[in-house]
Parts: structure tokens; C-alpha cells; sequence
């Protein structure tokens, strides 16, 4: 493979030389090109190669050290008002070809034995030769470990870091802008890798292989952070942690991105995928057990419980569409890097996560992790598919019992798209399943092996009691009744703790007491599942599955509610009627009811906050904080409007003493802003044209779009085409948040319409889905169906 190099011709006219090693005979070259098309450098041979025999196959070739973020390429920053260049990699998927020639494929494990020469900017590990006459420096690395292109990189900087005693095991180091370091951003990172790394090495119970492990922070990077093995690269918000100006939420996202790249050095470097059309074994995996490694470092945190909602719902979401996919593609699916890339998603990641936290449950922890540990003894240094993985974890599942091999259970659930929506009928003990899709009236794009039916297992609880677990082998066969399912009086909840990836309807009776157990005494009921009953209800009535009178019905208990994950499944379901009736008549009514539903909380938050003083120590609690003010704001309560308003108005009066916790400013500024007038909304857009730090002119530009008031959305409307107003890369957020304002959204739409052609003209980073989605997600009626497919096309 090779792309975007230039090549040095030898004398024949050919691109490569090749030589024989320990006296080995080289055929000759007859003719060497380029396919452009497909990335290929084609050297003909005279002759075909001699297995076992070594040659030495020579190239010289230049490439750009290019701001494009691929392969070998340049990043910018100023320090000290001086610029400052860092020369990086990114090569997965498919762009080590991009660095220097080599075969790029994961399978295609080797040895790499690299030496940079470089500009002589201070590093450790130095020798000074003269090239071209300069004054440079050479490294020459070890040896690595057999390993695919993908995953190798190199770094040329004049950063510092910070490193762990030198006693520890593996050297671990934070590498950053000499800035950052020295104010102490890298110091939560480096406190949270080494245990991490012990705990993945306990897992797995497999040793870290490398003696280092190091960590940097790059201005520019693409991805949230990249797992090249010994050096992982993160974008500076993934790795950097600043314990003032940080929130909560940041530092959440620290620790998951440390612990899903860290959890990669087994899975994926030790072990890699055969081909890309298995990418979730690499994604999935570490996305799963990311939530497992934080929660060793965060115990407090509750982090196992919130991946229910960072992934199993987003999976959800995805999947239910018609043209899902399968996790799992035939390889002649997966050939061109766009399709290659197209599979870093969501299903890939969330759905993979999501599915393997499923296994994990049904076969209990400790088997999974003794299955993982086999797999990964029997292939480091090699390549995988994934009927690898369920070979091992059906020799060490000793005494669990299943109705089916693993493959059995798990090829239905990685082979075909979706998932089902199981329904019992507790009059009856009937249980069947059918195909998902939030369109009821739509068929699946693709055919199925299994034809849409999966074996599923069934954790579930009847009063309270948790009962033995049934599988659901069949979607109407003979076994569809489960006697113990029928009751008469006794509430049955199934899916408890979402350990399946599925939804579950039940019989109205039934419905009607899980209702009352919730208003009654809802602790009885997990708190995942209560999320879950929420989160099941108003996506079955939106499929047309049950009224959504019942799925209302499913927030009356929330006065009672204290507990994060229940509220923001609510919340979520609750912005779309919050955004639909807000201009209507019912708007007071539903204020009422919102607020009927949150004072609770809010006053009991209100409370252990000393009036909102002191800071929450629980994680999720500062979470609720965030929705219980949001939906107080939300509901007109004079309370929290005049109490974002006056923090907005402190602020205002000392903007460098901000008294506001980083982690509520967002939500604290944007309702301040919303409450206010256009004093409030001058003051923060002179803050972003002077801001110089990414998070706080991203915070600024989202808290700018909070306003009720048309003129002044309309002027930032128009101040995003003009790049001395609002930079480019933030023409994107502009139109999302402004459309994301129940105000705002008719004036994105009008406003993209009339200017579409300079919005294409002016601004690279504004992309036409993105644009198109924000601006029209929140249409629901007929007469705004006709008006996209009408103005919406002329404009295109
Ligand atoms: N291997 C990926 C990075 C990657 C993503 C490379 C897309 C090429 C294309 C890495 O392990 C990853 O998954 N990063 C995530 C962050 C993570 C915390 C989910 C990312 O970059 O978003
Ligand atoms: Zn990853």
C-alpha cells in the first residue's frame, strides 16, 4: 500500500530496489507502478519470492507533513506567543500507507524498526548527526512488538512530561504543551492510568507487554484519542483534566477514553481483528469494558449502571432504524477505506458494548473474563474473527447452563441487525418476540440468516422476587408459554437490570401494576429498570406498540424520584413534548405538570446544597442538579429563573471571579441567558470574541443560542457567515444549538434557506446532513413535511 508519496526513481526507472538477504537471489524488477485508485505501489517480479528465504525491498520517497489530521501530519499551537509545531500520526484504519509504504492490513502483523531524524529539539534520547547540512538529531527506537500498521506511531514534539516513580512497573508518562503540564493538567490522568492499566492486567489476567506506557495530548487529532500501541494519542480534552475549570462531565469523559484505549492494548493490539468487517471485536469490546475499568478507579461513580445509557439506549436508538446493520459483515461488505471507515458508528461501538455486556451477564463475570483470558493467551500476536472468541468461551463455561452453543446464541445477535421487542402476556404466560422497529410500518433493508429471531435471555422478577432466568428461543413456536409468567395479581418485570439487549411490552393488567408498584413503593424496582420502564413505554408508544396516555402514565411516580438515571431517561422523552407544545395553549398546563413532577427534587437538592452552595459529592447527583434546575427553568418557576439570573448577573458583574461550579455553568448560563434580555446576551458575545480557550468559547457559543429573543437570534444567525464574528469551526454548533431553540428553530430553517449558497461557499466545516438534520429534526406535521420536500429541495 502507498498513498500520497512521491517516490525517488533508482536508475532503472523503478520505484523500489529489492536485494536477497543471507544468500538469497533477488528476482528482478520488470516494471513498478502506482495504482492511484486503490493505494497500491505494484512491484512485477521476474520471478515469484522463495517462501523462507529474506530479501530487502528498498523505497525513498517524500511526503507532505500536511495539516490533514492523516498518517504522518503537522499540528499548530502558540506558546508564549510563539508558534510551535508538533509532527504526529494517525494511521488507523487505513493511512499508515500514508506515512510510508508497507502492507496495510491488520492481519498483516510485523516487526517495526524505527529511527527518526529529526530537528534538534531537546529530547532524550539523542545523537547528532549532520543531514543536508543541518544540525539534527537521530532516535532510533527499539524493536516493537509484532504488530499491524495501524496501530504505530511517532511523535516529534518539544513538550513536557509528567512520569510515574521510577520504581513502578511500567514507566507511564502524560505528555502535553509545557503549559499544560505545568498547570497540572496531566496530573488526573497520570493518578488514574497505572491503576487502570493493573486492573486491565488483572482482568484479562495477561501482562501489560511493553515496559512504557506513554500518553499525549494533541492540539489537532480527528478522533477522541487513538490506542497506537505504547504511545496513545487523545485529543486534548480526552486526556487533559483541570480540576478548576473542568466539569464533572469532563472528567468523566477522561476517564472512559483512558480506560476504553487502555483496555485496547489487549484487545486490538494484542489481538487484533483478521479484517475490518469484525471491528466491533476491537470497538465493542473496549467500549464494554472502558465502563469496567473506570468503575475500579471510580467506585462512587455508579459509571456501570450510567453505560445503560451512554451506549444500550444510543445502540437502541440506532438499531431500530431499517437500515441498521449487523455488527458482523461478510467481508466482501467491508473493501474501500470510505467503507472501512463508515464502520467506526454506532452500532460498532454502542451496540457491540452493548451486546457483550449482555454475554457477560448471562454467563457471569468471572467465566466471561476466564473465556477472554483463554482467547487472549491462545492468539497474542495474532488475528482473530469472532467465532475465535466463542470457541474459548465455550471451553471454560463449565457449569452455566445454556439452551445453545455460544455461537448458537451469539451469531443471532451479531449476524442480523436490530433487536427484538419481547411481549408477555401475564394472563396468559405467553412470551414471544418479533423484529423492533421504531417504524412499525417499515420492513428491515436487509434479509436475515435467522430471520429476525434471537435466543433471548430472560432475567426477570415477579413481585420483587427474582426468579430463574428463561430463555426465548422462538418467536410464536410451542414453548411460547412460560407458565410461572402468569399471574393474577402479581406485577412481572422482565429484562431487570437491561442485562439483554432488548425492549419488553406486557399485557395492560400487567402495565397497570407496574404503575402502581411504582407509585406505591418504587424501590422495590432497581433503579436501571426503572429507567428502563421509562425508556421501553414511550418507545413502544411512539412505534404505535401502546398508548402513550400509558407512557405518560410512567412519569406520575417521578415526584417520588431521586435517583439520576430514572430523570434523565424521563427528561429525554419529556424535551419532545417540552419542545412540541411550548408555543400552544397547553404550554401552562404542562409547565404545571413539570414542575408538579420536579419540586421534589429540586428542593431536596436545593437542600444538601445549603441553597446551592456547596458542592454535590456524588457523581450522578450533579447531574440531576443540571435537570432538576434545567426543567425548574423550564417549567417558569420564578425560584430558579431568579436564581439563574442572579448568578448570570454576578458573573456579569465580576466576569474574572466567576462564582459559578464549572460544571453547572452551562446549564446555569444558558437558562440566565434565556431569563434575560439582551444586556445579558452582549456580555457573552464579547467574551467569545476575546475568548481563547476551546471549552470556553464552545460554552459561550452555546449558551449565546439560549435566547428567546428573535432579533438577537437572527444577529447570530448572521454573524456565523461573517469568520471575524464566529470562527468557522464553530459555524456547525451555531446552527444546532440556535435550531435546538424551540425560538430559534423556524429562524435556522428560514435562515439556511436564504443562504445556503453562502453558507457551502464560505464554510468548509459546515456539512449539509448535519445542517439539513438540526434545522428540520423538530418538525412533526404535514404542513412541515411538504415544506422541506418543497423549499427544501429548490434550496438544494
Ligand atoms: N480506535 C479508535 C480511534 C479511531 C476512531 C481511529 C475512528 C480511527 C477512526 C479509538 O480506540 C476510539 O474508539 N476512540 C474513541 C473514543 C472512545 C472513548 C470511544 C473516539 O475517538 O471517539
Ligand atoms: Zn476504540
Amino acid at each position: 500500500h502507498s498513498n500520497k508519496l512521491n517516490y525517488t526513481l533508482t536508475p532503472e526507472g523503478h520505484h523500489a530496489k529489492l536485494t536477497g538477504l543471507e544468500g538469497a537471489k533477488a528476482p528482478a524488477i520488470n516494471k513498478t507502478w502506482l495504482e492511484v485508485e486503490t493505494q497500491y505501489l505494484v512491484i512485477q517480479l521476474s520471478e515469484t519470492l522463495q517462501v523462507g528465504k529474506i530479501y530487502w525491498l528498498y523505497m525513498e520517497f517524500q511526503g507532505e507533513l500536511a495539516n490533514d489530521l492523516r498518517g504522518f501530519y503537522r499540528s499548530e499551537y502558540f506558546e508564549d506567543g510563539v508558534k510551535k509545531v508538533v509532527a504526529t500520526t494517525q494511521m488507523e484504519p487505513t493511512d499508515a500507507r500514508k506515512a510510508f509504504p508497507c502492507f496495510d492490513e491488520p492481519a498483516m502483523k510485523a516487526v517495526f524498526h524505527m529511527t527518526l531524524i529529526h530537528p534538534s529539539v531537546k529530547l532524550n534520547i539523542k545523537t547528532t548527526i549532520t543531514l543536508r547540512n543541518q544540525n539534527v538529531l537521530q532516535t532510533k527506537f527499539k524493536p516493537t512488538l509484532k504488530m499491524s500498521t495501524y496501530l504505530v506511531a511517532f511523535v516529534v514534539s518539544e513538550y513536557s512530561s509528567i512520569r510515574t516513580a521510577a520504581e513502578t512497573d511500567v514507566l507511564v508518562r502524560i505528555w502535553a504543551r509545557r503549559t499544560a503540564i505545568e498547570a497540572g493538567h496531566g496530573d488526573y490522568a497520570l493518578s488514574i492510568t497505572g491503576r487502570i492499566l493493573d486492573f486491565f492486567q488483572s482482568y484479562y489476567n495477561s501482562k501489560y507487554p511493553l515496559p512504557k506506557s506513554d500518553q499525549i495530548a494533541l492540539r489537532d487529532f480527528d478522533a477522541g484519542a487513538m490506542e497506537n500501541w505504547g504511545l496513545i494519542t487523545y485529543r486534548e480534552t480526552s486526556l487533559l483534566y483541570d480540576p478548576i475549570t473542568s466539569s464533572n462531565k469532563d472528567k468523566e469523559w477522561v476517564s472512559t477514553t483512558i480506560a476504553h484505549e487502555l483496555a485496547h492494548m489487549w484487545f486490538g493490539n494484542l489481538v487484533t481483528m483478521k479484517w475490518w468487517n469484525d471491528l466491533w471485536l476491537n470497538e465493542g469490546f473496549a467500549t464494554y469494558v472502558s465502563y469496567l475499568g473506570v468503575d475500579d478507579v471510580q467506585p462512587t461513580w455508579n459509571i456501570k449502571d450510567l453505560m445503560v445509557m451512554t451506549e444500550t439506549h444510543k445502540a437502541f436508538a440506532f438499531d431500530s432504524n431499517k437500515f441498521s446493520h449487523p455488527l458482523s459483515l461478510p467481508e466482501e461488505e467491508v473493501k474501500t477505506p470510505a467503507q472501512i471507515n463508515a464502520l467506526f458508528n454506532t452500532i460498532t461501538y454502542s451496540k457491540g458494548g452493548a451486546v457483550l455486556r449482555m454475554l457477560s451477564e448471562f454467563l457471569s463475570e468471572p467465566v466471561f473474563a476466564r473465556g477472554l483470558s483463554a482467547y487472549l493467551k491462545q492468539f497474542a500476536y495474532g488475528n482473530t474473527v469472532y467465532t475465535d472468541l466463542w470457541g474459548k468461551l465455550q471451553e471454560v463455561r463449565l457449569s452455566v447452563n445454556l439452551p445453545a452453543t455460544i455461537s448458537e446464541i451469539m451469531n443471532r445477535w451479531i449476524l442480523q441487525m436490530g433487536f427484538p421487542v419481547v411481549t408477555i402476556d401475564t394472563r396468559t404466560g405467553n412470551i414471544t418476540q418479533n423484529h423492533f422497529l421504531s417504524d412499525a410500518d417499515s420492513k428491515p433493508s436487509r434479509s436475515s440468516p435467522y430471520n429476525y429471531e434471537w435466543f433471548v435471555p430472560i432475567s426477570w422478577m415477579k413481585n420483587g422476587t427474582v426468579m430463574d432466568r428463561y430463555w426465548l428461543l422462538e418467536k410464536n413456536g410451542n414453548d411460547s408459554t412460560h407458565d410461572p409468567l402468569k399471574t393474577n395479581s402479581e406485577w412481572v418485570l422482565a429484562n431487570v437490570n437491561v442485562s439483554g439487549f432488548y425492549r419488553v411490552n406486557y399485557d395492560p393488567q400487567n402495565w397497570q401494576r407496574l404503575l402502581s408498584q411504582l407509585s406505591t413503593d418504587h424501590s422495590v424496582i432497581p433503579v436501571l429498570s426503572r429507567a428502563q420502564i421509562v425508556d421501553d413505554a414511550f418507545n413502544l408508544a411512539k412505534a404505535n406498540m401502546i398508548n402513550m396516555s400509558l407512557a405518560l402514565r410512567t412519569l406520575s411516580y417521578l415526584s417520588e424520584e431521586r435517583e439520576y438515571l430514572p430523570w434523565q431517561s424521563a427528561i429525554k422523552h419529556l424535551n419532545t413534548f417540552i419542545n412540541r407544545f411550548r408555543h400552544t395553549e397547553v404550554n401552562t398546563k404542562m409547565q404545571k405538570f413539570l414542575w408538579s413532577k420536579v419540586q421534589p427534587l429540586f428542593h431536596y437538592l436545593k437542600n444538601i446544597t445549603a441553597d446551592w452552595t456547596e458542592i454535590l459529592s456524588s457523581h450522578t447527583n450533579q447531574y440531576n442538579q443540571l435537570n432538576a434546575i434545567s426543567l425548574a427553568c423550564t417549567a417558569g418557576v420564578e425560584d430558579c429563573l431568579d436564581l439563574t439570573k442572579m448568578w448570570y448577573r454576578q458573573w456579569m458583574k465580576n466576569p474574572d471571579k466567576n462564582p459559578i461550579k464549572h460544571s453547572m455553568r452551562s446549564t446555569v448560563y444558558c437558562n440566565g441567558i434565556a431569563a434575560g434580555g439582551s444586556e445579558e446576551w452582549e456580555f457573552a458575545w464579547n467574551l467569545y470574541k476575546k475568548s481563547v480557550d476551546d471549552a470556553e468559547a464552545e460554552l459561550l457559543i452555546y449558551i449565546l443560542s439560549c435566547t428567546r429573543k428573535p432579533e438577537l437570534l437572527n444577529r447570530y444567525l448572521n454573524y456565523m457567515l461573517d469568520p471575524n464574528m464566529v470562527q468557522k469551526k464553530h459555524v456547525n454548533y451555531v446552527i444546532r444549538h440556535v435550531a435546538n431553540n424551540v425560538v430559534g428553530q423556524p429562524l435556522a430553517w428560514d435562515f439556511i434557506r436564504a443562504n445556503w449558497s453562502n453558507i457551502l461557499k464560505e464554510q468548509k466545516h459546515a456539512s449539509f446532513f448535519t445542517i439539513l438534520y438540526f434545522t428540520t429534526k423538530s418538525f412533526s406535521t404535514e404542513v412541515e413535511l411538504k415544506k422541506v420536500c418543497k423549499e427544501g429541495l429548490t434550496m438544494f
